[in-house]
């Protein structure tokens, strides 16, 4: 199947706020989904903020996600990965930097899924807090 994107404007988020100032964010018009929310998502600069997605698999098993985030800051950019709410289980992963906060990357990270309905929050690890959150594919 397709790859589906999920925007991080469309999600839930804690000490965080969706913004455009920076270009080259994806969701640009309202058509392109369900809500109204434009740009991407900032998360503060804290550890404990956080974003969490709501994602649909198609079967059970493990998927080859992809985040797509800019760093414009020097300093790699880290989070704990949450599948579910299980906290007893998670990931981590890093955010290099992008040059700038209009240059865009994205990290792949393979997650366990269950069939239909799924969370995966994305938690800043470190006092810089995440990246600016653009989407996640499944
Ligand atoms: C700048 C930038 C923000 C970014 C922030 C950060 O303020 O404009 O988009 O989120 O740095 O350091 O995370």
């Amino acid at each position: 199947p397709w790859a589906n994107y999920y925007f991080a404007v469309d999600q839930t988020w804690d000490q965080g706020a969706a913004e455009s100032n920076h270009e080259g964010f994806t969701k640009t018009d309202a058509s392109m989904g369900a809500s109204q929310n434009v740009g991407f998502v900032n998360l503060e600069n804290v550890k404990g903020s956080s974003i969490t997605f709501t994602v649909n698999a198609e079967k059970a098993g493990n998927y080859m996600t992809h985040i797509r985030y800019a760093n414009g800051s020097t300093v790699d950019r880290k989070g704990f990965v949450y599948v579910n709410g299980n906290t007893s289980t998670y990931w981590q992963q890093s955010f290099p930097g992008t040059a700038d906060w209009d240059t865009w990357n994205e990290m792949g990270i393979v997650l366990p899924l269950k069939a239909g309905k799924n969370t995966i929050k994305l938690e800043s690890a470190v006092d810089e807090g995440c990246p600016n959150l653009d989407y996640i594919t499944i």
